[in-house]
């Protein structure tokens, strides 16, 4: 159907830093990525979501934008970009981009600007500037990311960012915010891009000012919709363009108002990726998640994992295989073997389900965390503003291995930004490659028998034993996960299977889709 690739899709998540270096400093860059288009269609994506590539000062990996309209030195060239939307057009790849809307950094011409313009002047407007409050911030409200949100400028005066002191927030009841973003939007529409990805998607909306009325401040206030209402009319005006929502909320009926038809096309389904690998809490997010697209018309997604979350393999290797923004469990007991079986069984089970798929770069390798990074390497501003007891997200941003036997594992020439864990050398693409009982090769099946038989539409549930999730899709291709103690029956032949059936059954901890 034109005009709704996104909707049965599946997306591949490149974090450029730490995708391919193509010119040996250690940073993936454009040219890398450009280098491994082959890699990425041979794997049998639809499309890919780019972190930010814009001129930035790095202070929380490039969600600090400087300037929205051109890309960093480090990753390349405005040209490059362009040229890259080409190339990976011609490979049969969408690209979708990243766009930060929350706020900016400290850096932008605009904050800039606003620091020199002084209190009161129209420049500030575009940020949340204010005096103090007894000789402390404006109010209470903490940052995200550990600490005051509230930073001092010399002058006195005091801006708001609920991330880092180094991205402050856009007030977005300025004019001028509201239609610089929609320029950004069409800058980049322009040139061919295919779909934005809207960073922190629900916090755009706040008033410092205003008395506490025991709702969050600035996570879901209703102001919001009129925003995304916005930019849907800038997106509508250009063909086979999609928006998808950075919207964690853990209130499906409040998460479901962004998928109003007039606003977002999808968003990315956290509580999917929070889920414990355990049948009942993970039937019931399947159910809630179709019952709260399904009347809207907008398509699910299913997310195992980002550049902000704990790599499933580790995971799902520990006793909870939950996930927690708030708590990481860095350094809890982990079984790499386990954790590795149960994400080749996740995997099917996302795959099968429908809607669109995200998959972030090395989950396809099962690559695992990286918790042990030399801590005075460590880039993630969680780390400095947690005061040290939050080691952040660094260790699911290591760069990528392709080959070879040692680091830098053909990633580029140099030293790596982040080191690469020695023992990666088993999986390499180009380990991998050789091996077809390897993840990689289990990704690539089921990419393409998914493009036969799966993607958007609607499934059925089928009775299951305990521990046991099984449905048909439209198509008749059935999936089942046990996720129970003992190996069950299962009926039909198999198409594909995340591990080894032992005498027909289907052991624990492993999916197959049959026919
Ligand atoms: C969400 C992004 O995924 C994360 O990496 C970033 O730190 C915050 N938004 C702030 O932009």
């Amino acid at each position: 159907m034109p005009g709704t690739w996104w909707r049965g899709a599946v997306i591949y998540q490149v974090y450029p830093r730490s995708f391919a270096d193509g010119n040996g400093d250690g940073a993936g860059d454009l040219a890398g990525l450009r280098d491994r288009l082959p890699y990425l269609a041979r794997l049998g994506v639809d499309a890919l979501w780019l972190n930010p590539w814009y001129p930035s000062p790095m202070a929380d990996g490039g969600y600090d934008v400087a300037d929205y309209r051109d890309v960093a030195a480090v990753f390349g060239t405005l040209a490059e970009a362009e040229a890259l939307i080409g190339e990976a057009h011609a490979a049969g790849l969408r690209i979708i981009l990243d766009v930060v809307p929350n706020h900016s950094s400290h850096e932008s011409a605009w904050f800039r600007e606003a620091v020199a313009a002084g209190p009161g002047s129209p420049e500030r407007e575009r940020f949340w500037f204010r005096p103090g409050r007894d000789g402390g911030p404006p109010n209470d409200w903490q940052s995200i990311f550990g600490g005051p949100a509230w930073s001092r400028v010399p002058d006195g005066e005091w801006y708001l960012h609920l991330f880092a002191p180094e991205q402050p927030d856009f007030n977005w009841t300025s004019p001028d915010v509201v239609n610089d973003f929609h320029d950004v939007l069409r800058f980049w529409f322009e040139r061919g891009v295919d779909g934005i990805r809207i960073d922190s998607a629900a916090l755009l909306v706040k008033d410092p000012d205003a008395e506490p009325d025991g709702l969050d401040p600035f996570t879901d206030r209703d102001g919001v919709h009129e925003i995304y209402r916005g930019w849907r009319k800038v997106t509508d005006a250009y063909p086979d363009r999609m928006l998808v929502g950075e919207v964690w909320l853990p209130d499906q009926e409040r998460f479901a108002r962004y998928l109003r038809p007039d606003e977002m096309h999808t968003a990315f389904n956290f509580d999917f990726l929070n889920c414990a690998l355990e049948p009942e809490a993970l039937r019931k997010v399947i159910d809630t998640t179709l019952a709260t697209h399904i009347p809207l018309g907008a398509p699910p997604t299913w997310v195992l994992s980002n550049h902000d979350v704990v790599r499933p393999v580790t995971r799902y290797g520990r006793a909870g295989t939950s996930f927690d923004l708030q708590d990481r469990q860095h350094g809890a007991p982990t079984d790499r073997v386990l954790g590795l079986r149960r994400a080749r069984a996740a995997a099917l089970l996302a795959m099968a389900l429908p809607g669109a798929v995200y998959i972030y770069q090395g989950e396809e390798l099962g690559l695992p965390e990286v918790e042990d990074l030399p801590d005075d390497l460590r880039q993630d501003p969680i780390w400095a503003r947690s005061g040290h007891t939050d080691p952040g997200r660094d260790g699911c941003r290591v760069p990528f291995p392709w080959s070879g036997d040692e680091p830098p594992f053909g990633f580029g020439g140099g030293d790596p930004w982040l080191p690469q864990p020695p023992d990666w050398k088993t999986l390499t693409v180009e380990a991998q490659d050789a091996d077809p009982g390897s993840m990689l090769n289990l990704y690539r099946d089921a990419l393409a028998l998914r493009r036969e038989h799966l993607g958007d539409g609607s499934l059925t549930w089928l009775p299951s034993a305990d521990g046991v999730l099984a449905f048909r899709r439209d198509s008749g291709l059935t999936c089942v996960i046990n996720l129970g103690a003992e190996p069950v029956p299962v009926t039909g032949e198999v198409l594909l299977a995340s591990g080894p059936l032992q005498d027909g059954l289907l052991p624990p901890d492993t999916a197959a889709w049959l026919r």
